[in-house]
């Protein structure tokens, strides 16, 4: 079963509450998109929205923080109710030290890569992660166009987990809507983010079905 996680980004703001209460039956997950404005150049939310939002949202939080030096927020994104915590490669140089402090709070533990970083890079850290996520636009905003480099990353790291035996998902990010979830999928991905083609359908309820579906192959046709 391939799991999808609504991206809070695209919601509408202005009714938090609703837009998530929307959702929370049919997603797998929430998506929680956090951006400083120097990893990448959009300021998002923080723990504040988090721990609101989690008030009225029983769903698995997945916690996505492009922010530089994550060290420094690990403490604070765990208590504000994340259940998996990603950072990225390219935000840090400690990468171990940050999936231990992640893991010393009991939370799981997601790395990521932008669309030019190979994941190569991730093959050290692998034995030590839960999920890879693997971005399929870079990384700032919603609403952005699939690049499909990232399928040939997602069916490679595919392999090399499965011929490992490590027990990792893989995430994609950016652009998902059906056609790309097919794509995606086939690939091998398990975790599908969905921003755009969620929040702003007529029925998310119906979004998130048909993502679903197409990404297990499911398309109808
Ligand atoms: C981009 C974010 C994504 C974004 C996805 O930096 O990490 O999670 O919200 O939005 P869509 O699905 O609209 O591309
Ligand atoms: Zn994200």
């Amino acid at each position: 079963m391939k799991k999808i996680a609504p991206s809070l980004l695209a919601a509408d703001f202005s009714k938090l509450g609703d837009e998530v209460i929307k959702i929370s039956n049919s997603a797998d997950w929430l998506h929680l998109d956090v951006m400083d404005g120097v990893f990448v150049p959009n300021i998002s939310f923080g723990t504040d929205i988090i721990k609101s939002v989690r008030k009225n949202c029983h769903l698995f939080f997945d916690v996505h923080l492009m922010i530089i030096d994550p060290i420094r927020y690990i403490e604070s994104f765990a208590l504000s109710g994340a259940n998996l915590i990603t950072f990225h490669y390219e935000s840090c140089k400690n990468h171990l030290e940050v999936i231990e402090k992640i893991k010393s709070f009991g939370k799981k533990v997601g790395i990521s890569i932008k669309p030019n970083t190979p994941i190569e890079v991730l093959k050290p850290l692998l034995p030590y992660v839960d999920l890879v996520l693997v971005m399929s636009v870079e990384p700032g905003f919603g609403g952005q166009k699939f690049m499909m480099q990232a399928l040939d990353k997602i069916s490679s790291l595919r392999k090399t987990i499965d011929e490992n035996k490590y027990d990792i998902l893989i995430e994609v990010d950016g652009g998902i809507n059906f056609e790309t979830a097919v794509l995606a999928g086939a690939s091998g991905v398990d975790v599908l983010v969905a921003g755009t083609s969620v929040f702003r359908a007529e029925n998310s309820d119906d979004a998130i079905q048909k993502l679903r579906d197409y990404s297990e192959g499911r398309t109808g046709k």
